[in-house]
Formats: structure tokens, sequence, C-alpha cells
């Protein structure tokens, strides 16, 4: 049996208390479902008040895609790279996709990322119709909610360590001594404050991978989009960075999107989604 956390073994309606947990209580032994109403045993409120019966919060769907497709021009053709892709995520899911090398998932993750544009079909992001909206635009919603984790690391090779982390809190404002407090939380966290005054090159492919990680959390993003964010780690690491995922789902209600081509990883999300040839498994209805 899968454990949650703290030991609860999976309940029988695990998408709703999936949900449930991340959003209303993140502390509780055990839970099952009576008249509608998720009922936890043992309860605890987050301030430590007991709770008797809680009631489903509502949910929040924060990415729609409705038939999207990414082609290239290919001779007088086109190659597609994603076809018709119907996707659902709600706030506080932890999804993992996975699928052969070359099947889309980079390109579907930097859709979602608002990184690059689909071809043809209809993206909303917490409501707003990403397809409609202006480069400017796009670029200030990126900012304001995602933290991205590249495949390729992409750190800033003229900054350091630190500069590089500290950039997303420059775009968002961030004053300077919050930025100064963020950002050694985040080194901290990740055991990388001997190495916060090196250039990327001067690392190695680890430790730039935990670089784009931390400078990926350190805006304290609504959803975290990685790609394959383990790939260069050893499974120690990995695991480490997996639980922080898991903990940052869980307990602060973040919505995680990974790619990953580890069964292991895979398995701290909620929900997995398969791409093949650029068709994603399983199939959603159009909602
Ligand atoms: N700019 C591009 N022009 C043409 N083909 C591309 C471009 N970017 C990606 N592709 C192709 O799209 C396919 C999917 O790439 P990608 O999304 O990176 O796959 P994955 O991350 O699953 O390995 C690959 O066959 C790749 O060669
Ligand atoms: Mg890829």
């Amino acid at each position: 049996m899968k454990l949650l956390w703290g030991g609860s073994p999976e309940p029988p309606h695990n998408k709703t208390l999936v949900r449930y947990r991340t959003h209303a209580c993140p502390v509780a032994d055990k839970f099952f479902e009576k008249n509608g109403f998720l009922r936890i045993e043992k309860p605890f409120s987050p301030t430590g008040t007991p709770i008797d019966y809680l009631q489903p919060k509502p949910l929040f769907r924060m990415i729609t895609l409705n038939n999207v497709s990414k082609y290239y021009p290919a001779g007088f053709g086109k190659t597609y790279v994603l076809r018709n892709v119907n996707l659902t995520i709600d706030q506080g899911e932890f999804v993992s996709i996975m699928g052969p090398s070359g099947s889309g998932k980079s390109t579907l993750l930097h859709i979602l990322g608002l990184l690059e544009e689909p071809s043809e079909g209809e993206y909303l992001f917490l409501d707003e119709p990403v397809h409609r909206l202006s480069e400017k635009k796009r670029t200030e919603l990126h900012r304001n909610h995602i933290g991205f984790v590249f495949q390729a690391y992409h750190l800033i090779d003229e900054l350091t360590v630190y500069e590089n982390i500290e950039t997303p809190l420059l775009y968002k404002g961030v004053s300077t001594s919050e930025r100064k407090s963020r950002v050694a939380d985040v080194l901290d966290r990740f055991g990388i404050v001997a190495k916060k005054d090196l250039f990327p090159t001067q690392l190695s492919g680890g430790q730039q991978q935990l670089v784009g990680i931390a400078r990926a959390l350190v805006a304290q993003p609504k959803v975290i989009f990685a790609d394959e964010p383990t790939g260069n780690l050893h499974s120690e690491q990995a695991r480490e960075i997996m639980e922080l995922f898991q903990k940052l789902n869980q307990s602060d209600g973040v919505t995680i999107v990974q790619v990953t081509h580890s069964e292991t990883n895979a398995e701290y999300g909620n929900r997995t989604v398969k791409l093949r040839d650029g068709w994603l498994e399983p199939k959603e209805a159009v909602v």
C-alpha cells in the first residue's frame, strides 16, 4: 500500500483526498468518507485545534489545454511534436509526465510554463486565455506565478550562484533585505552556501541542477514546472528533492508538474500522464 505521509493509508477516494489534504489539513492521521464529508481521525488543524468533520474545499482549475498541437515546418509539410493534447490540472495537484525521449515532454512543459506558444489550440492558465495574451502579459504571469526548472539548467554564466538565485526576486520587485534573507534561506536549504560566489561553469552538473531548482523555488511560486529535475543528481539528492517537492505540495499547496524518467520519482505525485509521439495518455475529455 502506498503511504501518503505520516503513516496514512491510501484512502478510497484518493483524488479528492489528496487535493483536500493539500488545501485544508496538512496534519492528520487517518481519513474516510461519510455522507459526502471527509472524516479525519485524530484530527488537528494547522493551529492545533481539533477538527471533527471538514467539508472539502472547492477545487480551482489551474491549467486547461484544449486540443493543443505544436508543429515545426519540415520541407513542404509539418512535423508534429504535440498532437491535440487535452489536459486539465487543478491547484494543489502533483502531476508527473513520462514518456520516451523525443515524445514532446519538454515542449509540453515549456508551453505550460508560458515559455513557448502552441501552434494550435487553447491554453487557459488561472482562467487567463494565454493564447490571446500579449507577450508582456505572459511574461508577467510567468514571473508572478511560475517556477521553472529547466532540463539544461539555463543558469546565467556571467552571474554567481547567489545572483542567479536572486534574479527572479529582482524581476518581482522584492526588497533588498527580503531578497537577502530568501536567497540565504534557499542556499542553506540546498546545502550550497559555500558555492554562493562561484560561477555556474565552476560547478558540477549536479550542483548546477541544484542551483536551477533553488532559483525556481526562491520566489515561492504557485506552480513549479520541473523538467527532469533530478536527472543529474545522485539518488540521495534526488530523494531529498522529491521530498522537498512533496512537502511544498502537501503543506504549502504548491502545484507541481514534473517530467521524469523515474518511476520512483513519479510515485511522489498523485497522477501520471504519458506522452507517446506527441499524444497524451490517458486522453482527457474536453471540459
Ligand atoms: N525548434 C524545433 N524545431 C524542430 N523540431 C524540434 C524543435 N524543438 C523540438 N523539436 C523536436 O520535437 C521533438 C520533441 O522534443 P522534446 O519536447 O524536447 O522531447 P522530450 O523532452 O520528450 O525528449 C523532438 O523530436 C525534437 O527534435
Ligand atoms: Mg526533454
